[in-house]
């Protein structure tokens, strides 16, 4: 598995997401969730370069759907999260991956699909991918992740 491999995921979950999806992404520095996140702003037809929102802490983006994507690296609390714009009424219409989901642990939308991309220190670009959707809006993403092929 490659970052084309993890990006794919992403696409494919872009492109099935519907109104109100919450991905929330766990993984360490370097893990790929830029990489998945590129994958869903492709799959939902956002036009450009989406990088990893360090120092905005939300970036909006126009694709089928809004596309919010938020990370939570220097939040440390709900009042930071909502003072900083993570929680968006509009995002019931748009698709939230969030990178450091782990921060906002108990804060996230009860309906959500977590997905833990885990490295292995001694094959560089290998990543296990672990999900778990929280909710049955989510339960169709967790089978597209599930049906998809890992080259
Ligand atoms: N299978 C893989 N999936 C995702 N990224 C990978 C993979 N293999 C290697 N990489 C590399 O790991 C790095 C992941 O970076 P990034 O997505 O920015 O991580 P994060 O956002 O989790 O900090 C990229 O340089 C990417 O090319
Ligand atoms: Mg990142």
């Amino acid at each position: 598995m490659s970052a084309a491999a993890t990006r794919r995921i992403g696409r494919r979950l872009g492109r099935a997401a519907q109104p109100a999806t919450c991905l929330a992404l766990v993984g360490p520095l370097g893990a790929g969730k830029t990489q998945l996140a590129k994958g869903v702003a492709h799959g939902l037809g956002v036009p450009g370069v989406v990088n990893s929102p360090t120092f905005i802490i939300v970036n909006e983006h126009a694709g089928r759907l809004p596309l919010f994507h938020v990370d939570a690296y220097r939040l440390t609390d709900a009042d930071e999260a909502r003072q900083a714009g993570v929680f968006d009424e509009r995002q019931a219409e748009g698709v939230t991956v969030i990178e450091w989901a782990e921060r906002l642990d108990g804060w996230l939308p009860p309906d959500h699909l977590r997905i833990e991309i885990t490295a292995d220190a001694t094959l560089p670009n290998l990543r296990m991918l672990r999900w778990r959707a929280t909710g049955p809006r989510h339960a169709h993403l967790s089978q597209v992740l599930a049906l998809s092929e890992t080259p």
